[in-house]
């Protein structure tokens, strides 16, 4: 069974203030904190042991705001990173927690929401000896890994935030990645700005030929809300969404419910406790469909 990791660490310099109290993952997109939509995207693709990777400093709020991961119907455990090192170093510091199964990795500060997403998850998922990528078309490459692809829809080089315009498919932050990803991580080099890079890992797989992508087309939303200036997009957008269609996005009580992985009498338990908000009320409204 493949596992999950959440990236919930990093120093979130963009933030600063805010992020010298507490970790950014933990501010409100709207109406609930932002690893709620990760969380949600990982259990999308039917995954149910998920590794957190935050600090020593956040630990106890991630405990306090997810606990066990019982309430979702999953099992949560926090693995802690003590300097950001980079993304690769989740493999290896969850090496031990992923047990040589393949998992899917996800960035705390990402959200994604599109029609037939869970398709695209589940047949990423179904892919147990390569990797899986997600790309989006963007206007500004200098952001963001870029990948470039041939006439026979191959990925021929990757970048990291290129300077030069080099292609507009950005990588996105969720990674679906076969059983040796933590291995192959293993003889990585810190770059120049001092961290392990995603990139030279999924270069590692695309030399192999064990690379899938997939492009989010028109329509579909992906956000890296990891700036002030993307959060609040980010929380008007949701709030859009959820106000105009009366949908929940990024909602893992709503995901573990319809999944059949929670009793409804756990989902009304759980919900109690948000009566007051707006979350709550959403959820509530939820109960009353089904
Ligand atoms: P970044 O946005 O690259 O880094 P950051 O969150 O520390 O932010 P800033 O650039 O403002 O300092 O990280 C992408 C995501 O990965 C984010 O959700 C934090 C997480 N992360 C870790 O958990 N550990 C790490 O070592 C790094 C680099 C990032």
């Amino acid at each position: 069974m493949r596992k999950g990791l959440i990236l919930a660490g990093g120093l979130g310099t963009r933030f600063y203030p805010s992020t010298l109290g507490v970790s950014k993952h933990l501010f409100p997109i709207f109406d609930k904190p932002m690893i709620y939509y990760p969380l949600s995207t990982l259990m999308l693709a039917g995954i149910r042991e998920i590794g957190i990777i935050c600090d020593s400093k956040n630990v106890e709020i991630y405990k306090r705001l997810l606990g066990n991961g019982q309430s979702f119907g999953i099992s949560i455990q926090y693995l802690l990173q003590k300097y950001p090192y980079g993304i690769p170093e989740a493999l290896i510091i969850g090496r031990s927690f992923l047990e040589e199964k393949p998992c899917a990795l996800i960035l705390g500060d990402n959200i994604f929401y599109g029609s037939g997403f869970i398709n695209l998850l589940e047949n990423a998922s179904k892919k147990l000896e390569s990797c899986s990528i997600f790309l989006y078309k963007v206007l500004n490459s200098s952001n963001f890994g870029i990948v470039e692809v041939n006439s026979s829809n191959k990925i021929v080089s990757m970048k990291e935030k290129p300077s030069k315009l080099s292609g507009n498919l950005a990588i996105t932050g969720l990674y679906f990645f076969d059983k040796d990803a933590p291995f192959l991580c293993e003889n990585l080099k810190l770059s120049s700005r001092g961290e392990l890079e995603i990139i030279d890992l999924l270069k590692k797989y695309n030399n192999k030929n064990l690379m899938n992508h997939t492009l989010l087309g028109r329509g579909f939303i992906w956000f890296d809300a990891g700036t002030p200036n993307s959060l609040i997009k980010a929380s008007n957008l949701i709030e859009s969404l959820q106000t105009r269609q009366g949908c929940i996005v990024g909602s893992p009580e709503e995901v573990a419910l319809n999944k059949g992985w929670i009793p409804k009498s756990l989902f009304e338990k759980n919900i109690q406790k948000f009566k007051n908000s707006i979350y709550g009320k959403y959820l509530s409204n939820l109960l009353n469909e089904n």
